[in-house]
Parts: C-alpha cells; sequence; structure tokens
C-alpha cells in the first residue's frame, strides 16, 4: 500500500528544477547569483511574502591553519564565492536554497509547526520498518533528484562559468558526490598533480557538524520522496560488536557466498552501482569525478588489515572519548592530543587519546572494518551502512555536547585547516551553513537519540521488545479467535449438558454408556471419543 502511495508520492513532486538546478546556469554563474524564485509566489528567495532575500555573501577573513599552503587554486576555498556572490538569505524559520523550507525541526507552510523526530537503534525497529528502510534508501537510489545537479568539472574547465558542466544524478547520489567533493583531493593543474592534505568535511573540527548536518539534509530529502515525515535514519551501535551485525539481506546486505567482497544477491544493495570511488584514477588523470557509474558495492566486513584496526571500538573507549572535555586542541588536525574531536574521528588513541595513532580507533575503525566502498573516504557514503555509522557517530557527538555543555564560542573562530573554522560556510552546501551553527545540542535542531532519552530500564527494555512484539501484533487476530472459541467451548460444553440433561429423558442410561462403560474409563483416551460427539467442532477452529 505505502508502495504505491510513494509511487504517487513520486509524480506528485512538483518539478522545481549539489548545485540547486536553477543555479547550475550559465546566466546564473556569470551574475554569481543563486536566489531562485520561491514556487509559492514566483518571486526571488520569496521575498514578496517575507521569505528571505537575496543578499551579498559576507565570508569571514579568519585565518585558517597552515596545513594548506595555497590560496586561489581550489574551488572550495572560501565557499561558495567562486561559484556565487550573492544567496537567498532566509528569514525566521524558513531555510532552502529558495528559502522552500522550513530550518530543521520546524513544519507547515509557514514552518511554524515544531516536532521532534527520534532516530532510534537499527535493532529495534520492527521487521516492516526495516523493509521501509531499505526501500526508502532503493527509492532514493532510483530517483533522478529534481532540486541538485552536481558539477563534473572545475570553474576553471566551466569556463569561469560561461560553459557549465553539471550532472543529473539519483537523491542518493546527490550524497555520495557531496562527500567525494567534500574530501577530494585539490587539484593543481595537469595529470597527477594534487594536493593530498586537504579536507574540508574529516581531519579538524569540522567533522561532526558537517557530517551532523549532512545527515539531516539527507534524511529530509529521503522524507521529500517518500511524503514520510516521519522518517528518521536508524543507528548502529557498534560498541563491542564481534563483526558486522547489520550485514544481513534484512538489513544492509549479507556477504555474497561467490565473492566475499561483493553483497548476497538476496539484498537490493548488491545491484546498487558506486560511483566517485576511483580517487587515485581522477588525481592521476588530474579531473573530477564525472558521476558515472563505477561497478558495485563492495564490503568485506573482518578481512582488513588488523593491524591498523585491531577490532571494532569497546565501550571503554567509548567512555574514554566522552570523557575528553576538550572539542579540539593543538592544530585541531590529526596530530591533536586529548582533543575530543581527534578521538572520536579515529585519529586520537582511544586508550591515551594521543593523536596520529598509528592503529585506528572510534568512527574510522569502522571505515576500515568494512574493507570496501566503506574504507576510502571520499567514496564511502556509496554504502548506504554510512548512514547506520554516521548517525551513531551523531548520537556520540551529542551525548558529548550534552555531558560538557560547550558554549558555541568553544568552537574555534581561526586557525583550523582550511573549511572548518567557526564561520566556513560548510563546503559544499547550498543554501549555506557554518560549523558554529551545528555545534547546538540535536534538541535544536528537532531531533533526539532514543539512547539518550532519559529512560528508565523499563523503557529500554520495552524498545528492544518492539521487533517481537509487532509479530505478536500480527498473530493477535488468531489468538484472539482461539480464545474466543476456547472461551464458547468452556462455556458451552456444560450448557450443552445441562440441557441434555434436562430435556432428553434417556440421558442417565446414555451417559453410562458414553463415558462410565469400563473400556471407556480405563483405555479410551477423551479425544477419541470426540470424534462423535460436538467437541469435533473445537478442536477442528484450532
Ligand atoms: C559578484 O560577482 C559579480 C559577477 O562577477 C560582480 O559583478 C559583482 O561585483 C560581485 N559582487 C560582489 C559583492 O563582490
Ligand atoms: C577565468 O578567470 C581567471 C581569473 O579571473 C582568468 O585568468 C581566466 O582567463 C578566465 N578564463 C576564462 C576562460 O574566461
Ligand atoms: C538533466 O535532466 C533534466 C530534466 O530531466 C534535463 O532537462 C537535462 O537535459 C538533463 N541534463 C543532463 C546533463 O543530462
Ligand atoms: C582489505 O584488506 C586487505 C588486507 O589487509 C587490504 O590489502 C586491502 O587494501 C583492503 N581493501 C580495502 C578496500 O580496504
Ligand atoms: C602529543 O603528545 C605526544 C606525547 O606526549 C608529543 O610527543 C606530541 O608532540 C604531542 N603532539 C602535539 C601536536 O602536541
Amino acid at each position: 500500500m505505502w508502495c504505491v502511495a510513494m509511487v504517487f508520492m513520486l509524480f506528485w513532486e512538483p518539478g522545481l528544477q549539489q548545485f540547486p538546478r536553477p543555479c547550475a546556469t550559465r546566466q546564473a554563474l556569470l551574475a554569481k547569483e543563486c536566489c531562485p524564485p520561491w514556487d509559492g509566489d514566483g518571486s526571488a528567495c520569496g521575498a514578496s511574502s517575507g521569505r528571505g532575500f537575496c543578499r551579498d555573501v559576507v565570508v569571514p577573513d579568519a585565518p585558517d591553519g597552515t596545513q594548506y599552503p595555497f590560496r586561489g587554486v581550489d574551488d572550495r576555498e572560501r565557499w561558495p564565492l567562486v561559484f556565487y556572490n550573492r544567496t537567498c538569505q532566509c528569514m525566521g524559520n524558513f531555510m532552502g536554497f529558495s528559502c522552500a523550507d522550513c530550518k530543521f525541526g520546524y513544519y507547515g507552510v509557514n514552518c511554524l509547526e515544531r516536532r521532534e523526530s527520534l532516530r532510534r537503534n537499527v535493532f529495534h525497529l520492527t521487521r516492516t520498518e526495516r523493509m521501509q528502510l531499505v526501500s526508502y534508501l532503493n527509492l532514493a537510489k532510483q530517483t533522478p533528484s529534481s532540486d541538485y545537479v552536481v558539477a563534473t568539472g572545475t570553474y576553471r574547465e566551466m569556463e569561469n562559468g560561461s560553459n557549465p558542466t553539471f550532472a543529473n544524478v539519483s537523491v542518493y547520489d546527490i550524497f555520495v558526490w557531496m562527500h567525494y567533493y567534500v574530501s577530494r583531493d585539490t587539484l593543481l593543474g595537469g595529470a597527477g598533480n594534487v594536493w593530498v592534505d586537504v579536507d574540508f568535511a574529516h581531519w579538524a573540527p569540522g567533522f561532526l557538524p558537517w557530517h551532523r548536518v549532512y545527515l539531516l539534509q539527507w534524511e529530509r530529502e529521503i522524507r521529500k520522496i517518500t511524503g514520510d515525515d516521519s522518517f528518521s535514519i536508524p543507528f548502529w551501535d557498534w560498541r563491542d560488536a564481534r563483526g558486522c551485525d547489520v550485514c544481513t539481506d534484512q538489513l544492509m546486505g549479507e556477504q555474497n557466498p561467490r565473492d566475499p567482497t561483493l553483497l548476497s544477491p538476496g539484498s537490493v544493495f548488491s545491484s546498487w552501482r558506486s560511483l566517485c570511488s576511483q580517487a587515485q584514477d581522477y588525481n592521476a588523470r588530474g579531473v573530477l569525478c564525472d558521476a558515472r557509474a563505477e561497478g558495485p558495492l563492495r564490503r568485506n566486513p573482518g578481512n582488513h588489515d588488523h593491524s591498523r584496526v585491531p577490532r571494532l571500538p569497546t565501550s571503554a573507549e567509548v567512555a574514554f572519548t566522552l570523557s575528553l572535555a576538550n572539542y579540539d586542541t593543538g592544530a585541531m588536525d590529526r596530530t591533536a592530543n586529548m582533543s575530543f574531536r581527534n578521538t572520536m574521528e579515529g585519529f586520537g588513541d582511544p586508550q591515551t587519546g594521543l593523536g596520529s595513532s598509528t592503529r585506528m580507533g572510534m568512527h574510522a575503525a569502522l571505515h576500515i572494518f568494512m574493507n570496501g566502498s566503506m574504507s576510502s573516504v571520499q567514496g564511502s557514503a556509496n554504502d548506504p551502512i554510512f548512514l547506520l555509522h554516521h548517525s551513531f557517530v551523531d548520537s556520540l557527538y551529542e551525548e558529548w555536547l550534552r555531558r560538557h555543555r560547550p558554549n558555541p564560542s568553544q568552537y574555534p573562530t581561526s586557525n583550523a585547516p582550511i573549511g572548518h573554522n567557526g564561520e566556513y560556510h560548510m563546503v559544499p552546501f547550498l543554501p549555506l551553513h557554518t560549523n558554529r551553527e551545528y555545534f547546538i545540542t540535536s534538541k535544536e535542531l528537532g531531533y533526539e537519540y532514543s539512547r539518550l532519552l532519559a529512560t528508565s530500564k523499563y523503557q529500554l527494555l520495552s524498545d528492544s521488545l518492539r521487533p517481537y512484539m509487532e509479530d505478536l501484533h500480527a498473530m493477535w487476530p488468531w489468538l484472539l479467535l482461539a480464545s474466543l472459541c476456547g472461551a464458547v467451548a468452556a462455556l458451552g460444553v456444560p450448557a450443552a449438558a445441562v440441557y441434555i440433561k434436562r430435556r432428553v429423558p434417556a440421558w442417565p442410561r446414555l451417559r453410562k454408556r458414553l463415558f462410565l462403560s469400563p473400556t471407556f474409563r480405563e483405555t479410551q483416551p477423551l479425544l477419541k471419543r470426540d470424534k462423535e460427539n460436538k467437541l469435533r467442532g473445537y478442536t477442528a477452529a484450532m
């Protein structure tokens, strides 16, 4: 039924049309303006309705860290100024590249309705909810994005905007591309001429806020195509896991018995094609990913280099990481000591907190453990495990925020590696978001984690029992029928006996013959006799 509804939603989706499609034109690029009209009133940024205004983009002057020694060579520097210097600035609770959407956590035409969504443990989802999760992800993978396109060339290759090169990809693949684009290496011109020590979303303080807004945006796009506003990305709590618990055909796919690096044909994900996963090839050719299909998802959990990742993170390591009071420290990169961010990300040792660890912990351990698409930063979002993994990482970030209650000013303003200062606009988001805006509790962004609710043991227990309750739920009409039949029989048999006793004059003799005969009393099982009388109906109904 909901499948039909989903197909309906697909066609019902307004024909708007990670670059906002209306801004991926020669005209918009030459004018450097990304202020599309809001469908509701046709005015740029919905200005006539007071939703927002087209404004000059202000980028901060705060100095970046010294890790990246260039200026003016990468389109992601001072985002989004290479492409646009005017974008929509939305008012009140409005958001989106044309102010058509609401801020996270707000709903309704005027974005005045506040609601909180709940991200739950993936193992507490019912069978129906698991099927729904897989179908929603697959729908996103098959549905062309109506709102966004992806850049397949640099600004220079686009001849400074006069020759735009963008590609259509699916809703899911917009996010794969974004993850590639934000973490790709800097092309310095010509084959093999790249700078690899740069990443606008990893290895530095923006790691947690960036992935937070990324998941929020992803969740929103899935809600749009399915029409299901209650959809939330579940999490995989991998603490102390011995292996890939979510690698079942009901969830993220089992291992293929014929080729352990592939997924089982019983999983829909075995038919998915990856994109933007060949970083070395692009670097060798000095080009960007062209967003074409590159082959199946690869995953071989546990068959990784054990000297880099001896085991999946333990509860004790998570507890140690959460105890680190400083969000980031020192150079705020992979060398940072006693930094919550660096240890959480996996480059700080989860037992000592020392940076530049030769062993990968926490977040990074999971990526390497999967030994496939997940194991390269740029291509990792191809594997849907990415979502369950990062939902859990974000829940740990949230746990840390609630425990240490940092003031937003504790997020670094300057000298973080490029892309990571507080006021830097996160690459490649349009609409614009800054890192500091997502250094706040998820409550303010309209979502919560089931594992962080101040729950009693009873509630946790009942949550984990939900999948079983669903099975019981599916059986209840039968249980009810059976107990009704039982009740009818229980009441009916004595009533019938009384009736017979009163109305059948020959009953005492009959009774003697039927039940009290020596053969019956000693040797005949009761039910055998039932075959002849009305109790038969009762047994047949069972
Ligand atoms: C924005 O870019 C356009 C086109 O290059 C230019 O004419 C304009 O002066 C720029 N505006 C600002 C505020 O830099
Ligand atoms: C693009 O702009 C750069 C810097 O402003 C300039 O050097 C270059 O010649 C321009 N390229 C084209 C194709 O207009
Ligand atoms: C992308 O899709 C749109 C709408 O279907 C179409 O008009 C456009 O030509 C496509 N662009 C490319 C580069 O394929
Ligand atoms: C998988 O693990 C093997 C063994 O350590 C390693 O050689 C290989 O590079 C890994 N592959 C990926 C994609 O991580
Ligand atoms: C981190 O601590 C180690 C061991 O004390 C020290 O050698 C290293 O210089 C420190 N790194 C930074 C970036 O402070």
